[in-house]
């Protein structure tokens, strides 16, 4: 969640995200910035030297004003071109800036470990990161647009004021300035943490409704449309009152900077009322001392919109940098030093006093001391009851999850493999396939790092036996894929997931109740292809099973049972054998 960061801080790590082009330009924009607000003063001053003339002289001739009217005009129209050229250096940093922040986001959350995703709601980090990233870029288009114009002009009224009215005067005109920035720091300070938490409730109610889509049928068919309604209606309210609760404290800081501007106009009056009749100030210095001072309340009031939204802009930022700097998981460490390479010597993976807990609960052990050898070739059948640690047993495998214990591949440890590495070598099939919202061609084709023929992918589908229901889609191939593959069925989105492995010929498949929702036709297909593969290119299989009847032309089954291997051999043997595997077999365990 977001975290504070000093200001200059954040500066730092925004200007960090500009490209080099970018950052040279900065200067050239701050300076058209100075430029144009000093240009902006140039016509009061006209004017006034105008009005001068006219109340001091008789006869102002039309032609001798002309030159000034001109130089108005011109100063006019080149202020305009360069608030024009300012405004598209601008919104061309602000847009490069979020285009280089989104993918610094994506590259952190992308590589970040499993566990954070397990402690925050998909929903959550995607609300978190859009509100965050529109908050950087505000940011920038603050402190590019409106800051130096409210400087300068500020600087311009405090500049008149000593210039046009006697010290003293002057002085007290200009105190509203720093009890007035005083409030600001003051509201500043105090809504910070309330900012937070604003920020914090928000990303947690993206979480909730995310969370409710993402179950949509469940929550139909248990009627629960009403509940989750008045669940939501509730943290609403709370939100709500959060939010007020902000409110109020701001109308009482804007209403203080009210009272301070109305205090300092009474007191700027009344000094100057005294001082002029006592005769140490001119009645005409009355006057310009009051319009002086609200020639400056203008430019004060915009610096203190400003700075407040700076503060929010800043704690949007300082969340959006919590984003884009997640740890990096251990897997994309840097195994080696660059250019080497891990060569395997074959595709046996062996295992020796592997011990294993999830980072969120490092006491309860998921694995405990396994030892297992699994020859090239071999085609492994993992069995055991729900819960029993078989896919945390191949998440390790696969380095998706850290393990103590030896693991190698091929006689090399496995963390001296990159993650790009183990990729080429290994793929696995989850429990859940994943179907991104794409076309089926894309998702068969999925994670390949070469150009794919549409030949290899039907071939591929051919081989998952699900070559004959995508020529029944619309545009076949073509056919775009609800997120998450909601328009398949389940065995149709398992075996889209198959072909994407058929068509990848892995050294080392790892299937996770892969076929489980698959008919026993589809089932043996896909059997007797993994068996080709097995074969064709002596790739070792790993296939973790609750239905038993897939195991039957396993090398090996090994049993598992609250995280240990209790049972090893074949199908026939073990189900032969008393034990857990015989009971399921039997029925008796599930
Ligand atoms: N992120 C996690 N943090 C803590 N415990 C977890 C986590 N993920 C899984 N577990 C626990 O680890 C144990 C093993 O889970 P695992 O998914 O490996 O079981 P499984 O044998 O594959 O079960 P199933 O056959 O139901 O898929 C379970 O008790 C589960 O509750
Ligand atoms: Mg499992």
């Amino acid at each position: 969640m977001a975290k504070s960061g000093s200001g200059a801080g954040i500066g730092r790590k925004i200007f960090g995200l500009l490209p080099k082009k970018q950052k040279e330009r900065f200067p050239l924009i701050i300076f058209l910035l100075v430029v144009s607000a000093v240009l902006s003063q140039l016509t009061p001053l006209a004017v006034g030297y105008l009005t001068d003339r006219i109340l001091s002289e008789a006869n102002v001739s039309f032609r001798s004003v002309l030159p000034v009217l001109l130089v108005i005009l011109i100063v006019n129209v080149v202020n305009e071109i360069i608030k024009v050229v300012r405004r598209l250096f601008v919104e061309d940093t602000a847009t490069q800036t979020e285009k280089n922040a989104r993918r610094r986001a994506a590259a952190s959350l992308l590589t970040a470990p499993l566990s954070y995703f397990r402690s925050h709601m998909t929903g959550n980090i995607h609300g978190r990161l859009n509100r965050s990233l529109e908050g950087t870029v505000k940011l920038i288009k603050l402190l590019l647009m409106d800051f130096a114009p409210a400087v300068t002009t500020g600087i311009a009224a405090v500049v008149t004021i000593f210039f046009r009215l006697p010290f003293p005067v002057a002085c007290f005109v200009i105190l509203v300035v720093p009890v007035g920035t005083f409030i600001v720091f003051r509201q500043i300070s105090t809504q910070k943490g309330i900012r937070v938490e604003l920020l914090n409730t928000k990303a947690g109610m993206d979480g909730t409704m995310v969370e409710l889509l993402g179950g949509i049928e469940t929550i139909r068919a248990l009627d629960g449309a009403k509940f989750e309604e008045e669940r939501i209606a509730e943290r609403s309210e709370e939100l709500r009152e959060k939010e007020m609760k902000h409110h109020r404290a701001m109308a009482f800081y804007d209403c203080l900077k009210f009272i301070n501007e109305a205090v300092f106009s009474v007191l700027v009056i009344g000094v100057s009322v005294l001082l002029a009749s006592k005769g140490t100030i001119s009645v005409g210095t009355v006057l310009t001392a009051y319009l002086c001072f609200t020639q400056l309340t203008g430019p004060l009031r915009e610096l203190h919109r400003i700075l407040d939204e700076f503060a929010e802009c800043t704690v949007l930022a300082n969340d959006y940098f919590a984003l884009a700097e997640l740890p990096l998981d251990f897997s994309y460490e840097e195994p080696r030093k660059a250019g080497e390479k891990a060569f395997p010597d074959g595709n046996g993976i062996e295992l020796k006093d592997v011990s294993f807990a999830y980072p969120e609960k490092p006491d309860q052990a998921i694995l405990r001391e396994i030892c297992l050898c699994i020859p090239q070739g071999m085609f492994l059948g993992i069995a055991g009851p729900s819960g029993c640690g078989k896919s945390s047993l191949i998440k390790v495998i696969d380095r998706l999850e850290q393990a103590a214990g030896k693991i190698e591949l091929g006689g090399i440890p496995l963390d001296r493999f990159s993650r790009g590495e183990l990729a080429e070598q290994i793929a696995l099939v989850p429990q859940t396939p994943f179907i991104v919202a794409d076309t089926v061609f894309h998702n068969i084709s999925y994670g390949m790092r070469r150009d794919v023929s549409l030949d290899e992918v039907k071939a591929a589908a051919a081989k998952a036996n699900i070559a004959a229901d995508i020529e029944k889609l619309p545009g076949a191939y073509d056919f775009v894929l609800a997120e998450g593959g909601a328009n398949l069925s389940g065995g149709q989105r398992q075996r889209i997931a198959l072909a994407r492995v058929f068509l990848r010929r892995p050294k080392i498949l790892i299937l996770d109740e892969a076929t489980s929702a698959l008919d026993n036709t589809s089932e043996r297909v896909i059997q007797s292809e993994i068996e080709k593969l097995k074969e064709e290119a002596g790739t070792t299989v790993i296939s973790i099973a609750h239905r038993l009847s897939t195991l039957q032309n396993c090398d090996e089954i090994v049993v598992m049972d609250a995280g240990r291997i209790v049972q090893r051999g074949k199908f026939d043997e073990l189900r032969e054998t008393p034990g857990i595997f015989r009971d399921m077999a039997m029925g008796v365990l599930k």
